[in-house]
């Protein structure tokens, strides 16, 4: 009988943005399996130093993945399953931290059709964790969508058209993975006549951090940036979007 494994969201860069529950089950976990990528300053993704201040270190294991050459990546995703089947299969629990939330284009979906490869009684479960778009939105001040709103999440990788087609259809759109692409991403933006709602942010809840208007902009950002698009509401009477 094998074991548990656990998809741990761990917000999008504070440590402070944990929840009670992602901490318990980080602490219960018989291993923590980390994602560490080359680009990562000594190996250590963000992930981990998360992580870092409530788990000892002899308890955390890296798992090198490689994202950029499909190749490298298969194996490197092999090699991480086996890992973690390694724990669950004498029924064991290992936790996979990731960032923000598990279920959302995360590594950790990868991880768990690698496992269930090798382990098909694996049990899985995720720990829901607090997202890049819904920090952006508190620091921002913005309200992410209010009574009949709808709100659209596309990745820039999705192409230009389902960029412009979401900002045409949705009160509220968030942007993801655009950020060494914001010139152009912003661009489109523009063109649908929404600058002025639109915010950026870059390395939320890291030392880094910058949060500033679509129009303060200049140049293309970290990977690690979300655009935010917002419905202008200046006077707009309260429950005036209640449908
Ligand atoms: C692979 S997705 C991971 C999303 C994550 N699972 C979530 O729930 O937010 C990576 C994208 O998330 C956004 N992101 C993640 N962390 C961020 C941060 N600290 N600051 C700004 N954007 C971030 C960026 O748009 C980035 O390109």
């Amino acid at each position: 009988m094998s074991g548990a494994l656990v998809g741990v969201g761990v917000g999008p860069g504070d440590p402070e943005h944990l929840t009670l529950k992602a901490v318990r089950e980080l602490r219960d976990a018989d291993r923590v399996f980390v994602p560490a990528t080359a680009a990562s300053a000594g190996g250590i993704g963000r992930a981990e130093a998360v992580v870092a201040a409530h788990v000892a270190p002899e308890r955390l294991v890296r798992l090198g993945f490689a994202m950029s050459d499909a190749g490298g990546r298969d194996g490197k995703w092999d090699a991480a399953g086996r890992a973690i089947a390694d724990v669950v299969r004498g029924g064991g629990t290992a936790a996979f931290a990731t960032l923000g939330d598990p279920a959302l284009y995360s590594t950790f979906a990868y991880v768990v059709h690698t496992v269930r490869g090798l382990e098909t009684d694996v049990a899985v479960r995720m720990v829901p964790g607090i997202t890049a778009m819904q920090d952006l939105a508190a620091r921002t001040g913005a309200m992410l969508a209010e009574g009949a709103d709808g709100l659209a999440l596309v990745p820039w990788t999705a192409g230009e058209a389902r960029v412009r087609a979401a900002l045409d259809s949705f009160e509220t759109v968030v942007i993801y993975k655009g950020g060494r692409e914001l010139p152009a991403l912003l661009d489109v933006v523009r063109a649908s006549g929404r600058e002025d709602e639109a915010a950026v942010g870059t390395h939320l809840g890291l030392d880094a951090e910058v949060v500033s208007a679509a129009s303060a902009s200049t140049g293309p950002a970290s990977y690690f940036s979300t655009v935010l698009v917002t419905p202008a509401r200046a006077g707009a009477p309260r429950g005036g979007r209640i449908a």
